[in-house]
């Protein structure tokens, strides 16, 4: 392929990503943005296989090393259960931290790679591997340290270290100094030290700024990590001088940024102190588990069927899935309840919260593929006020999303974060099988409300039985 064609496919496949992103905003088009994206992606391998940059001596290699990578990853798609999803994602930008750095220090050994530049040229080409290096050690230790809390490797709670803010600001100052030393360094030999401390240092600012977040936080952390992977990858796609690498990471980059923009407010969260790791933490930093304020009271339990004929005499339902509905892959019988309680005339909507599940979006796509009609989803914000009005709210394993002490408790370490008020509505039940905390293990006063009842069970199994008690 010449490389005129080579360019025409990338701009194809730069337009394909951008329709994807455009697809993928919406759950009516998502299907077809991911369409778009495949074939964008498939478009630009073969554009970069068979294109001018490589040899015929190289093919056998690439091939070789899509195959491993082919192989891999279709054995992840068919053994990651949907719950760990989050994990592969933060292992997967963990991946691409990484080829930055490798594809920076290979290109900074390659004398190939810096011939004929002039010293200005010479400069840039440095600041490129080195800025490159440096996102690209962030993205991947960062990424490693999300995937052991996500997978629950490491514990939740945040590490605040003292002073943690100065170690980042000398971190940072070094990492410039070390970036003057390596730019005015003459051999390759003089370069290499500085470069391995900078990495050394990426690494570390990597694991502290992960480790700094509490647990109620890390979906922020995730989009952002996403947001790195895509500036990670920009960087390698100047250091290979390939455009459409460069536009892609940007495109993920941007895309990534604005997400943890969006999750950031949804959260009631500073962007700027979650990007500086954790900085805020401290004055809602978690209790030890023993001194957390005590809910006081005693929970009601709820049976199945009593369950069934409340939901039966309900005009306004509304329903509020969270992570334990994705465990017991219970939407399947929750739309089965949707459809013959709507048959009954019984309104009933859902209340998506930004951060329910364990990544962005993870109830809508439960739902689309229980396929729940997307005009009776609703997010967090369109229906919160609805609940004085709702005759029942259910929550279907959820914890953190319905829990009142973010409103109630200033020192609560979700204190803040904006919640569904579920306990507003004239019954709450919420469904799980023991008092367990959420995510960010704190406990949850909802379920002491005297207006509240606990169905206690695998909320797949409970479900079941409400829904045969619904069609007795
Ligand atoms: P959580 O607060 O984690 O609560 C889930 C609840 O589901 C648990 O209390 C658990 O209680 C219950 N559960 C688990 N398996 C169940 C099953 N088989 N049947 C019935 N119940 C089950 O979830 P949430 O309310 O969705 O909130 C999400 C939390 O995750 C937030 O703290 C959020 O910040 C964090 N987080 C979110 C993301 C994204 S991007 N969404 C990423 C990382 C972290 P039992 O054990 O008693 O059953």
């Amino acid at each position: 392929m010449n490389s005129s064609l080579a360019t025409v496919a990338y701009i194809g496949a730069t337009i394909l990503f951008i329709l994807s992103l455009g697809g993928l905003s919406n759950q009516e088009t998502a299907r077809r943005g991911n369409l778009y994206g495949m074939v964008g992606m498939a478009l630009a391998v073969l554009a970069t296989v068979f294109g001018p940059q490589v040899t015929a001596e190289g093919i056998p290699m690439i091939v070789g090393a899509m195959l491993v990578g082919a192989v891999i990853g279709l054995y992840a798609a068919r053994k990651v259960q949907m719950t760990q999803m989050p994990e592969l994602v933060a292992l997967m930008h963990s991946m691409v931290g990484m080829a930055a750095v490798l594809v920076g220090y290979a290109t900074y050994v390659d004398p190939e790679a810096s011939k004929n530049l002039d010293s200005a040229a010479h400069a840039i080409h440095a600041m490129e591997i080195y800025i490159g290096i440096f996102i690209g050690a962030v993205t991947f230790s960062g990424s490693v340290a999300a995937f052991g809390k996500l997978s629950g490797r490491i514990g939740g709670s945040p590490l605040l270290l003292p002073g943690r803010h100065w170690l980042n600001l000398v971190g940072l100052l070094a990492v410039i100094y070390f970036g003057r030393l390596f730019l005015q360094a003459e051999t390759l030999q003089d370069g290499m030290l500085p470069l391995f401390i900078m990495t050394a240092i990426a690494l570390l600012f990597g694991i502290h700024m992960v480790m700094a977040i509490g647990g109620a936080d890390m979906p922020v952390v995730v989009s952002m990590l996403n947001s790195y992977s895509g500036w990670a990858a920009a960087a390698t796609g100047f250091m290979l001088s390939n455009d459409l690498l460069i536009v892609t990471g940007a495109l993920v980059g941007s895309s990534g940024a604005i997400l943890s923009y969006i999750m950031c407010n949804a959260m009631n969260r500073s962007f700027i102190s979650v990007i500086a790791g954790g900085f805020g933490t401290t004055a809602a930093a978690p209790k030890a588990a023993g001194d957390a304020a005590e809910p006081v009271g005693e929970v009601n339990p709820i049976l199945a069927a009593e369950t069934a004929e409340l939901l039966r005499d309900a005009k306004n339902v509304i329903v509020v899935p969270g992570y334990g509905m994705a465990v017991a892959q219970a939407q399947h019988t929750v739309f089965e309840i949707t459809k013959h309680l709507r048959e009954k005339g019984v309104n009933v909507r859902f209340g998506i919260h930004p951060v329910a599940g364990r990544m962005p979006g993870h109830m809508n796509v439960l739902l689309a593929e229980a396929k729940v009609p997307y005009d009776i989803v609703f997010e967090m914000d369109e229906l919160n006020d609805d609940f004085p009005d709702t005759d029942v709210a259910i929550v279907i394993g959820a914890n953190d999303i319905v829990n009142p002490a973010a409103q109630d408790d200033p020192t609560s370490p979700i204190a803040g974060m904006p919640v569904l008020e579920v306990w507003k509505a004239r019954t709450s039940i919420v469904m799980k099988r023991s008092m367990a905390s959420g995510y960010a293990g704190v406990d949850n006063p909802l379920f002491y409300k005297d207006n509240n009842r606990m169905l206690f069970g695998d909320a797949k199994k409970m479900l079941d039985e409400v829904l045969l008690a619904l069609k007795a």
